[in-house]
């Protein structure tokens, strides 16, 4: 049995753990903070603390492994040299069997609200996509030089227990009127989960995949559901022109995009059946039909 690498195994990544663990596989999960340590032992998966960036990397089981790549690049600049110094590491150690990276959805750039699959033209144009995209050719890259094999899903916005943007809508913070809003993706962390471990299983080499619910909304009518499901008031509407001025800056960058994501070939090639296949069908699961135990976060 080949031994699983989860590297930045947080929120996706400790479910995932938890998953393959209840089914008697060898799971290991790199993280990169105490806190992150500790959140692994709490869960009994066993855990390694390690920087990507600075930390010494040769003495971990990459050779002939499986490994679930879920570490996000850094915060600035236009590369990931976090990728590139793990794809260098294979290099001394032997490179895993099989990757699986968790990239994102930004990486098609702005569509104009427009539906697409994954035959799309990639344009990344934030640099917070460009460096997904450098993160994905890095492993392409390594992928053509050794032979071995890289599966990659462009993954929509997550969500799940305590991943609902509530902190936001409590304080009232304001979102762009309806009409003027980009589309946004989804998919509920479980279905997340359920599709890493399928496509990792059965996805075939050089294969990317949407990960998404395929029911995308409008970012005002996603805030305006979770806010209704909550039982809280929506959040206070204004022009996109008076959003310049009083959203933050990395709000913005997710407002200046706007697509809408096809699911179909995680459908049809991997089987993948979802458990949460609406934001609804996905919040009343998390919150309760009427909104009865709403978590603080
Ligand atoms: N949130 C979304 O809506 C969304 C959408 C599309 C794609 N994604 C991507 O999907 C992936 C999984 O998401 P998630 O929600 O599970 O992320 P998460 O909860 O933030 O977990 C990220 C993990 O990566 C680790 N990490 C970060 N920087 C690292 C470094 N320099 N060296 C080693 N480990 C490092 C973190 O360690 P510590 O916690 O110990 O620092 C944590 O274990 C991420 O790449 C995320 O960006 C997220």
């Amino acid at each position: 049995m080949s031994s699983i690498l989860i590297v930045g195994c947080g929120y996706v990544g400790t479910r995932l753990a938890r998953q393959y663990l209840e089914q008697g596989q060898k799971v290991l999960g790199l993280t990169r903070s105490a806190a992150g340590l500790a959140r692994l032992e709490a869960a009994a998966i066993a855990g390694v603390r390690r920087d990507l960036a600075s930390d010494p990397l040769d003495d971990l089981p990459w050779a002939d492994s499986l490994v679930v790549h879920c570490a996000p690049p850094p915060a600035s600049g236009v590369e990931d040299p976090l990728t590139r110094r793990l794809v260098e590491t294979f290099a001394a150690t032997g490179s895993p069997r099989r990757i699986l990276y968790l990239s994102t959805s930004g990486v098609y750039g702005d569509c104009a609200g427009r539906w697409i699959d994954e035959s799309h033209a990639v344009r990344p144009t934030a640099e917070r996509s460009r460096r997904r995209w450098d993160a994905e050719e890095t492993l392409r890259r390594w992928s053509h030089a050794s032979g071995r094999e890289l599966v990659i899903l462009r993954v929509a916005g997550i969500y799940g227990p305590d991943r609902l943007p509530l902190a936001r809508i409590r304080a009232a913070a304001p979102m762009v009127r309806p009409e003027q809003s980009p589309y946004t993706n989804r998919i509920h962390v479980d279905d997340l989960v359920t599709l890493c471990q399928v496509a990792m299983e059965r996805a075939p080499g050089g294969a990317v995949y949407n990960a998404c619910d395929g029911a995308p909304s409008t970012m005002t009518e996603y805030f305006q559901a979770v806010a209704a499901a909550a039982g809280l008031p929506g959040p206070p509407l204004i022009s996109l022109e008076e959003a310049g001025s009083r959203l933050s800056e990395g709000m913005l960058s997710y407002l200046s995009e706007s697509r809408r994501l096809r699911n179909d070939r995680m459908r049809t090639e991997l089987g993948i059946a979802l458990r949460y296949p609406t934001l609804a069908d996905g919040l009343r699961a998390i919150l309760g039909a009427e909104g009865a135990s709403v978590p603080s976060s």
